[in-house]
């Protein structure tokens, strides 16, 4: 790792208690960045910020159900109020379920897309609004910039590029953040840069899930679902958090001031197949 791109810089990290998540904030940390991690899981991501702190990096928990969209305005509060300002945000947070087309209740896809589209758009409102916010008058009045004033990085999946027999509430959410990315990074340009990450298998507890709930409806034993899925990556191994952190490291760096709008693969070539 070079040196650190986003020195004094102010985060937000969803579903930072464990997962990509985590690795998330770990790299960002790295990069010297200071981290208000959110999640629901409360003991977990006290955890991962108290570690970080004993590593030397500024960071605080906020246990949140990012479900209740009335609660996202106060996260962003609470990271402003900590830490003076809000640079970068980061949604990592997204929760799936494998079930056949035809049993799927309107239950199933309300709490899906509650919390993988709905919370999405008005987490990054209230985010945008203070990003824009802070950038000076004169800049804001003359619609022009040479820099950015803030970074949006969402997470969509593989599975939001195609179709799933056994998850079409998840397909089609993950599908809504590729074009809720697009109408952000319209909506706040030239000021603020969207993009999203779309990774394809990482082992992590969601796909743990998966792989579960697949292998039951199928009849198949544990794991097929998930080596099915790696044996069609052309790099031959699932992704890592640090792999899905190194991208998003990227994407908030000033190297990355001139992309917008844009989803990246980060799947070991799966979207090729
Ligand atoms: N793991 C993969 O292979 C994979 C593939 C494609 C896309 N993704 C996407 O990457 C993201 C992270 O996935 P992961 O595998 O790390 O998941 P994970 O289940 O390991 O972690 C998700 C985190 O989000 C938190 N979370 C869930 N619901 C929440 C809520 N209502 N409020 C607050 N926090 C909540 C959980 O507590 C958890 O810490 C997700 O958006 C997922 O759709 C993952």
């Amino acid at each position: 790792m070079g040196l650190p791109r986003l020195d004094g810089q102010v985060a937000i990290v969803t579903g930072a208690a464990q997962g990509i998540g985590e690795g998330v904030a770990l790299r960002l940390a790295h990069e010297g960045a200071r981290l208000l991690l959110a999640d629901r899981a409360t003991d977990l991501v006290e955890a991962r910020a108290s570690a970080l702190r004993a590593a030397g990096s500024e960071a605080l928990a906020h246990p949140i159900d990012l479900a209740s969209c009335a609660d996202l305005p106060a996260l962003v509060a609470r990271a402003v109020s900590a830490f003076g300002r809000l640079d970068i945000l980061v949604n990592v947070a997204g929760i799936l379920q494998a079930k056949r087309f035809l049993d799927v209740t309107e239950a199933d896809w309300d709490r899906i897309t509650t919390l993988n589209q709905k919370s999405l758009v008005f987490l990054i409102q209230a985010a945008a609004a203070q990003m824009l916010a802070q950038i000076p008058a004169d800049v804001r009045a003359a619609q022009h910039c040479e820099r950015s004033y803030g970074k949006i990085v969402n997470f969509s999946s593989i599975s939001g590029r195609h179709g799933r027999a056994l998850q079409v509430h998840y397909a089609a959410s993950k599908a809504a953040v590729i074009s809720i990315t697009q109408s952000a990074a319209l909506a706040f340009a030239p000021f603020l840069n969207v993009n999203a990450v779309s990774p394809s298998v990482v082992p992590t507890a969601m796909w743990e899930q998966n792989d579960r709930e697949k292998s039951q409806i199928l009849g198949l034993p544990p794991g097929t679902s998930m080596q099915e899925f790696v044996d069609r990556i052309p790099l031959r191994r699932a992704g890592t958090p640090a792999d899905m952190a190194a991208a998003v490291a990227y994407l908030c760096s000033a190297d990355a001031d001139y992309m917008t709008g844009q989803t990246l693969n980060v799947d070991g070539g799966f979207e090729m197949n």
